[in-house]
C-alpha cells in the first residue's frame, strides 16, 4: 500500500515506544519503575467526575456545537479574562480534543507548504511533527542547559526567516521545565507583531510552577496584540484529566472561527459529558490542584538532589512542569553511546523507564517524570546509581 508522503515520514513517538516496551516487560513479570509518564499520578478531582456522571445520567450524550459547549467557552473566557486582564469572550475560545488537537488545528489553519516555524529546542515531540504534517519546516533554536533552558527573545528573533509565519513557545517546557520571563515574552511578541508573525504559546503546564514563581502568560499581551497572541492550554495536566481529552485555544474571534471550522471537519465537538466535567473542574477543583502542586514541588527537590549525587550526571533544577532533564553524556560508553541506547539499557538492566532526550532533540539528556510517588523516585534513584556503574559489560 502506498502511504501519503505526509504519513510515511511520521515515526512512532519515542515516548509511546518506551511505554510500550515497559508494558511488555511488565507483562513478562518484571517490576518496572515508570519515570516516563507525561501525566499526573493523581486522580481526577471528584467534582469533575461527579459532573460528568450527572451529565451522562441527564442524557447529555449528543453532538454539541463543534467549538464546544457555550457554558465552558464562557467560563474559560471569564477565567482567563481575570488572569490575563483581557476581555476574552466566548467567541475567543475553542474547546478541543486535548491541547494536542488545538495545536494541530492551529497549525493546519496557519501554516502552508514552505512556511517555517521558529521553535526553541529541546521541545515537545509533537511540535516538529505537526509543523511538518502541515507542510512547514521547524527552525530549531537551541536553549542552554547552563541557563536553565530559559526561553529568551533575542535568539528566537534572530532565527526568524522570510518564510516564518509563527514562533511556537512552550513555558514551562516539556521536557526541560524551562520558562520564559515576562519581559522576554513582551519583547518577542512586540517584535513578532511588527513583522506580522504569530506567537503560539503552549501553556499546558501553566500551573506547574515552583518556588513561588509567577506565571508569565502570553495571554497578558493579547489586549495589546490581539492578532499576534494565541494561547493553548489543557485540562489534562492541571486537573489530572489526561484521558478526558479536553483542551482549548484562546485567540482573536476570527482565528477561533477558522480553527472551529477545521475542527468541525476533523473531530466535531470534544466529548459532551467530558466538557461538563471540565467545567466543574475549572470552577471547583482548586484545592485538588494545590495539593498536587505541593506534592510535585517536594518530589522535584528530592529527585534533583538525588540526581546531582550521581557521578556523571548533571541536572539543573526545573522551575516548572514535572520533568527533570539531566545530562547523562558523561555516562555514555561503548554499547551505550546515546540516549536511546541508555534508555534501553536502563529499562532492561535496571527496570527503570525514562524517555531518551533524542526524542526532544537533545541526545545528551534523558527525561525523568516526577509524576510518580516519592518511594518510586527513591527506588529509581538507587537503581539508576547501580546501573550507571555499568556492572555488566555491554
Ligand atoms: C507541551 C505539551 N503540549 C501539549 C500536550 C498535549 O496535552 P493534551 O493531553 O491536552 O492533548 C502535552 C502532553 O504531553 C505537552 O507536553
Amino acid at each position: 500500500m502506498q502511504l501519503s508522503r505526509r504519513a510515511a515520514g511520521l515515526a512512532e513517538s519515542a515516548t509511546m515506544r518506551v511505554t510500550r516496551k515497559a508494558q511488555e516487560l511488565r507483562d513478562a513479570g518484571r517490576e518496572i519503575i515508570d519515570w516516563s509518564a507525561g501525566q499526573p499520578d493523581f486522580g481526577t478531582p471528584q467534582v469533575a467526575v461527579g459532573a460528568a456522571i450527572q451529565a451522562l445520567e441527564e442524557g447529555f450524550t449528543r453532538y454539541t456545537a463543534a467549538a464546544g459547549i457555550p457554558d465552558l467557552r464562557r467560563a474559560l473566557a471569564d477565567h482567563y479574562g481575570r488572569l490575563h486582564g483581557v476581555e476574552w469572550k466566548a467567541d475567543n475560545v475553542v474547546v478541543t480534543v486535548g491541547a494536542k488537537a488545538a495545536l494541530f488545528e492551529l497549525t493546519m489553519a496557519l501554516i502552508d507548504e514552505g512556511d517555517s516555524v521558529v521553535v526553541p529546542s529541546p521541545c515537545w515531540v509533537s511540535f516538529p511533527e505537526q509543523i511538518r504534517f502541515a507542510g512547514g519546516q521547524p527552525i530549531f533554536v537551541p536553549l542552554a542547559a547552563e541557563d536553565g533552558f530559559a526561553i529568551r527573545a533575542q535568539p528566537l528573533i534572530d532565527a526568524i526567516e522570510d518564510t516564518t509565519r509563527m514562533v511556537l513557545i512552550n513555558s514551562p517546557s516539556n521536557p526541560t521545565g524551562g520558562v520564559i520571563a515576562a519581559d522576554e515574552l513582551r519583547r518577542l511578541v512586540e517584535h513578532c507583531a511588527e513583522r506580522g508573525i504569530v506567537v503560539l504559546s503552549d501553556e499546558t503546564y501553566e500551573r506547574f510552577l515552583f518556588d513561588g514563581r509567577e506565571y508569565a502568560s502570553a495571554g497578558a499581551l493579547a489586549a495589546e496584540f490581539p492578532d499576534t497572541v494565541i494561547v493553548v492550554s489543557s485540562f489534562s495536566k492541571t486537573y489530572a484529566m489526561t484521558g478526558w481529552r479536553i483542551g482549548y485555544a484562546l485567540a482573536s474571534a476570527d482565528l477561533i472561527r477558522r480553527v472551529a471550522a477545521v475542527q468541525s471537519h476533523a473531530t466535531s465537538n470534544p466529548t459532551s459529558f467530558a466538557m461538563r466535567g471540565a467545567l466543574a473542574a475549572l470552577t471547583g477543583a482548586e484545592s485538588d490542584v494545590q495539593k498536587m502542586l505541593t506534592a510535585f514541588e517536594s518530589r522535584r527537590n528530592f529527585l534533583v538532589q538525588g540526581l546531582e549525587r550521581l557521578p556523571g550526571v548533571t541536572c539543573t533544577t526545573p522551575p516548572g512542569a514535572f520533568y527533570a532533564f539531566p545530562n547523562v553524556a558523561a555516562c555514555y560508553r561503548d554499547g551505550c553511546r546515546g540516549s536511546l541506547e541508555i534508555a534501553e539499557y536502563l529499562l532492561e538492566e535496571a527496570g527503570v523507564a525514562i524517555v531518551p532526550g533524542v526524542a526532544f532533540g537533545a541526545d545528551e539528556h534523558i527525561r525523568i517524570s516526577f509524576a510518580c510517588s516519592e518511594s518510586d523516585l527513591a527506588i529509581g534513584l538507587e537503581r539508576l546509581e547501580a546501573a550507571l556503574r555499568f556492572p555488566a559489560a555491554r
